[in-house]
């Protein structure tokens, strides 16, 4: 009875420890495999400070990179940034939940209390704009573009893409691709099968996979934003790239025919997805590809980060890698940008930390890790491995198409209705109510 009184109490001095030394900014991360923390001497954990928009001397960097195949680029970036400007502390105010599932729920709190971060993650495209900018809550930063001799150094598009009304809202530090698909190459060769390039070619893979007793297409919906990249995706492929911009920009219904032959391939894919696809992140289904349980995940290349930097597998050796079929010659554009919020007390030192993420060394440390390519034009090709290159290459010659699922195309309000909508797709496979769900959400984009 003592014994049992004396491990109780050992027990519950565990339990407090524990508790007491946990990362208060992990909200909920379930990844494994995140033990980069190297770059955290100079930073604390903030999600729960109530700064009133970044004192003296701290940077607050608000994101969701946080965990396996996300924080180190961001670790390291801090990291540099410290070295070079030792006057200023940053804070990493990472909140946890692939493409900012949990945190653009925390950062809305925060900017309608007036109580912004120095400086977050936002995508550029109608997140920026939409939330933010058309809301008057962010600072122009022209004049840091014209300061830094920026505006030939970043690729038009993606100038545009940070715009409003002629004036430029925030710092893009990469491009993330969306429509690849990563495979695993042992698997395709054991099995004698081709890329494939369209989707019936996807079909025919999937069934070959199938009897052979391999999960075809790994998902992990436990986020409902993987299942709507991959309808992006098909969307892409059905309606071209003119014709998916139309679509969000309202001149095509999505009742349209080919919207409805999308929703009907997007359901037949899910005929091949693994059965425990509700209980995964991107990162554990990504892993069912690594340990070749299943053959192929369609997942934007911060999975090249993370099977690179995380789970040590080479490129072109291990994995693979091809664009979504149907959308060869298209690139689905995600791009990462900081920018400068109203109301901010040292907004000379956040111009600071945002012209750093300008430069070339910024950006050529970062991206590297995090598995996408630099969102300047000068970037040292050295640095980048094959897939690196490959998807430098692509972002020249393709025609861009700017991701839904990743807040490039349509409004927060659109697209977390959509993520509903495709979310209820997946269980109860009915292209009827989702095209009915989408069209109704359309007046929202
Ligand atoms: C995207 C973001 C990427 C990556 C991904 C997974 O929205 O642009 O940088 O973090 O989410 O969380």
């Amino acid at each position: 009875m003592r014994k049992l009184y004396s491990f109780l109490v050992l027990l519950a001095l565990v339990l407090v420890i524990a508790a007491c030394s946990s990362d208060t900014g992990d909200n909920g991360d379930t990844n494994s495999g995140s033990d980069n923390n190297e770059a955290n001497t100079n930073e604390s954990d903030s999600t729960a400070d109530s700064s009133d928009g970044g004192e003296e001397g701290v940077v607050e960097i608000f994101s969701w990179w946080t965990g396996a195949g996300e924080e180190d680029g961001l670790l390291a970036l801090i990291d540099l940034f410290t070295e070079q400007h030792p006057e200023i502390t940053v804070e990493n105010a990472a909140v946890a939940g692939g493409a900012g599932t949990n945190a653009k729920a925390v950062l809305t709190t925060r900017m309608q209390g007036n109580d912004p971060p120095s400086t977050f993650q936002v995508h550029g495209g109608e997140e920026l704009n939409q939330s933010w900018v058309i809301a008057d809550k962010m600072e122009p930063l022209n004049d840091l573009y014209e300061e830094n001799d920026w505006m030939d150094k970043f690729p038009q598009d993606l100038i545009d893409l940070v715009s409003h009304e002629g004036d430029i809202y925030s710092v893009p530090v990469n491009i993330h691709r969306g429509n690849v698909m990563f495979y695993n190459m042992e698997i395709f060769e054991e099995h004698n099968l081709e890329i494939p390039t369209t989707i019936d070619e996807f079909f025919e893979v999937a069934e070959t996979l199938e009897a052979a007793g391999i999960v075809p297409l790994a998902l992990g919906d436990k986020e409902s934003w993987t299942a709507t990249q991959i309808f992006e995706n098909v969307l892409a492929a059905e309606l071209g790239v003119d014709g998916y911009a139309q679509l969000f920009s309202g001149e095509i219904d999505f009742e349209d025919d080919r919207v409805v032959a999308a929703a009907e391939k997007f359901g037949k894919i899910l005929d091949y997805i693994n059965e425990d696809h509700a209980s995964r992140n991107w990162q554990d289904s990504a892993q069912l590809v690594a340990e070749g349980e299943a053959a192929m995940t369609n997942m934007g290349d911060w999975a090249k980060g993370y099977f690179s930097n995380d789970l040590d597998l080479e490129t072109n050796v291990d994995f693979g890698y091809f664009p979504f079929p149907g959308t060869e010659g298209s690139f689905a554009v995600i791009t990462d940008t900081f920018g400068l919020p109203k109301g901010v007390d040292n907004p000379e030192q956040v111009k600071t930390f945002l012209t750093f993420l300008g430069t070339p060394e910024a950006q050529d440390v970062f991206n590297p890790l995090k598995g996408s390519i630099p969102a300047r034009v000068d970037a040292d090709m050295d640095k980048y491995d094959d897939y690196g290159k490959d998807a430098m290459a692509d972002f020249q010659k393709d025609d861009l198409f700017p991701s839904l699922a990743h807040g490039s195309a349509a409004s927060e309000g659109f697209l977390t209705k959509a993520n509903q909508a495709v979310n209820i797709f997946v269980t109860q496979r009915d292209v009827d109510n989702l095209i009915s769900a989408l069209q109704n959400a359309a007046p929202e984009m």
